[in-house]
């Protein structure tokens, strides 16, 4: 069964003393996610903004891996901020900003883009593993702020798990969602039908479903044809 940790920090994995907080799951499914982002943005250039970045591991991994993209990480949690601006420190590139603190069940959650001190229309927008562990309106927040910073040919990219036509796609899948259902009823993994219904209010449509190991999935959302 997947497993989830809401707080990075307070699971028993060491700290380090800079602040760097590990995810075990990075270390299992950063090769598979990087591929296909650099299949997606291979040959762009452009900000992209990581919603919910959590220990800063993946920025780092991305910016390392596609120097041509500006990585924006964000998150809400004051821990996760301060390790994702050590993982930055640590790394010392050139193309990954300091984290934004954002709340993505704003619609808005990026006023830096209005007020110039963040990114300009965005390339992309990356999201792992936070809309199952995070109420509903934080994904109606997540893609209503894609659809408003997402350049003309902007991609949302989604991993984790997903329920498909109402039915989960593991066992496992389902056993995990009982699992954040107990623990939080606000929680639980999200059906494409119903972020397809998402995204076409925001003016985004479902591109691709990339097959990823152990039941997960990316979901790629791009603008509507004439939005
Ligand atoms: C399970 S963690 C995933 C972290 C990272 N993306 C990864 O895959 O390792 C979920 C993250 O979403 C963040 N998060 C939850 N609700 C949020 C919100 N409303 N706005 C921004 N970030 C949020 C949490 O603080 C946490 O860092």
């Amino acid at each position: 069964m997947a497993e989830y940790v809401v707080e990075f920090g307070k699971d028993g994995r060491r700290i380090e003393p800079d602040g760097r907080l590990d995810a075990a799951a990075f270390h299992r499914n950063h090769l598979p996610i990087r591929e296909v982002l650099l299949r997606r943005f291979a040959g762009k250039t452009g900000d992209v903004v990581e919603a919910g970045s959590g220990t800063g591991q993946h920025a780092v991994d991305f910016a390392r891996h596609m120097p041509d993209i500006t990585w924006w990480p964000s998150d809400l949690n004051e821990q996760h901020l301060r390790s994702i601006d050590a993982w930055r420190a640590h790394a010392d590139l050139p193309n990954i900003r300091s984290p934004l603190r954002i709340d993505l069940s704003d619609p808005a959650w990026c006023p830096e883009m209005q007020d110039g001190r963040g990114p300009k229309k965005l390339l992309a927008v990356f999201c792992a593993n936070v809309v199952h562990i995070a109420p509903w309106r934080v994904t109606e927040g997540l893609f209503a702020g894609a659809g408003r910073y997402l350049g003309a040919d902007g991609q949302l990219l989604l991993y984790g798990p997903f329920k498909r036509d109402g039915k989960h796609t593991a066992v496992s899948n389902a056993v995990f969602d009982t699992s954040l259902r107990e623990g939080n009823p606000e929680w639980g993994v999200r059906d494409i039908a119903d972020l397809e219904r998402l995204a076409g209010s925001a003016g985004l449509a479902l591109a691709e479903i990339a097959e990823m190991p152990a039941n997960n999935l990316i979901l790629v959302f791009v603008r509507k044809p004439g939005d």
